[in-house]
């Protein structure tokens, strides 16, 4: 009862009530609340805090930056997150402060595409250039729809997930999706495309995939999509991985064979020059993967594979 009584408290007040509003629809800083409510960051702060220990919000760093989003997930049906729900189904859509908050937040997510939209054409011409060396888009699509055609996909975890091309991709056959990625960058692209693609069950997280934030077996199917060969250590990242998946979840690795093309190095920092199957079902095993399978993708300078593995059950099959 304790726990709700808070959660009744930290909501029951005007500013955590707009707060709540607003970041039902969007993650949000403390410094887009003070451009869209209009109060100080420590009175902003004060009300966030609340609602963070009354449950109803959940707080991430980013960087420098703390964000708030709903806490909990549609999973979480009688704590305070479902309480959140029951209120947010209550406000007055009609009410003018209400609607004014979210006219402002209309407009900051307008200015906050305009800059993603920026920092992807600044970076699009190089990536075109490279994938005009391998199969194009359709093709991997096509592949990758194949490929797990049999599996739900349940809690994914795209790592590396850049633009999020892969959260857009698998977000609507998975129950709940985060993607992670290093470049802060990126996700303001990638959480910009899932805002828009109405995706309300996908998040990004700024976070390196060593160290993924996540508990052990907190997902059901994990995706590398053109990260590993940027990668310094692929069993330590492929390890990291096996942590986040439950027994019996599913790795997706996409990435390119082994090739002859020097310039992805020197040009785009590329650590690997591809990868022969041999090397991934060795890091694959190390990590305690099972069950390995590839598909390759021919038809450029550059051949793409895509590698599965199932984690093994923990005492059963990784002594066999
Ligand atoms: C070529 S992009 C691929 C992005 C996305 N998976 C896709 O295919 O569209 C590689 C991504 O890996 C990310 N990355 C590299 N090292 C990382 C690390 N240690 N932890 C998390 N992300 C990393 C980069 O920031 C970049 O967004």
């Amino acid at each position: 009862m304790e726990r709700l009584l808070q959660a009744m408290r930290a909501v029951a007040e005007p500013t955590r009530l707009r707060i709540l509003n607003l970041v039902a629809h969007s993650e949000l800083t403390v410094s887009d609340l003070v451009g869209l409510l209009g109060q100080s960051q420590p009175r902003l702060s004060r009300h966030l805090k609340l609602l963070v220990e009354g449950g109803v919000l959940a707080r991430y760093q980013e960087g420098t930056w703390a964000r708030y989003r709903l806490a909990g997930s549609a999973a979480d049906e009688a704590g305070p997150a479902a309480f959140a729900g029951a209120v947010l189904d209550l406000l007055p859509l009609d009410d003018a402060v209400l609607s004014r908050d979210l006219e402002r937040l209309d407009r900051l997510r307008r200015k906050r595409d305009a800059e993603a939209a920026a920092y992807f054409k600044r970076n699009a011409e190089q990536w075109d250039r490279i994938r005009a060396l391998h199969v194009d888009e359709s093709a991997l699509t096509e592949c990758l729809n194949q490929v797990t055609a049999g599996w739900p996909l349940g809690r994914l975890l795209d790592i590396g997930t850049g633009t999020g091309k892969l959260l857009e991709f698998f977000g609507p056959r998975a129950t709940s999706a985060v993607g992670i990625d290093l470049s802060a960058d990126m996700l303001r692209v990638a959480r910009a495309a899932i805002e828009r693609d109405g995706l309300d069950h996908c998040q990004v997280r700024q976070a390196d995939m060593y160290q993924i934030p996540c508990g052990d077996g907190d997902f059901d199917t994990a995706v590398l999509h053109m990260v590993l060969h940027y990668s310094d250590d692929p069993l330590q990242a492929l390890t990291e991985a096996a942590r986040a998946l439950s027994d019996d979840g599913r790795i997706v690795i996409v990435d390119f064979a082994r090739h002859n093309l020097a310039e992805l190095r020197a040009e785009h920092a590329h650590r690997w020059p591809g990868f022969k199957d041999e090397q991934i079902w060795e890091w694959l095993a190390g990590a305690g993967f099972v069950d390995t399978n590839v598909t390759r993708l021919e038809g450029g300078a550059l051949t793409v594979c895509v590698w599965t593995a199932r984690k093994a059950q923990a005492e059963k099959e990784a002594v066999a």
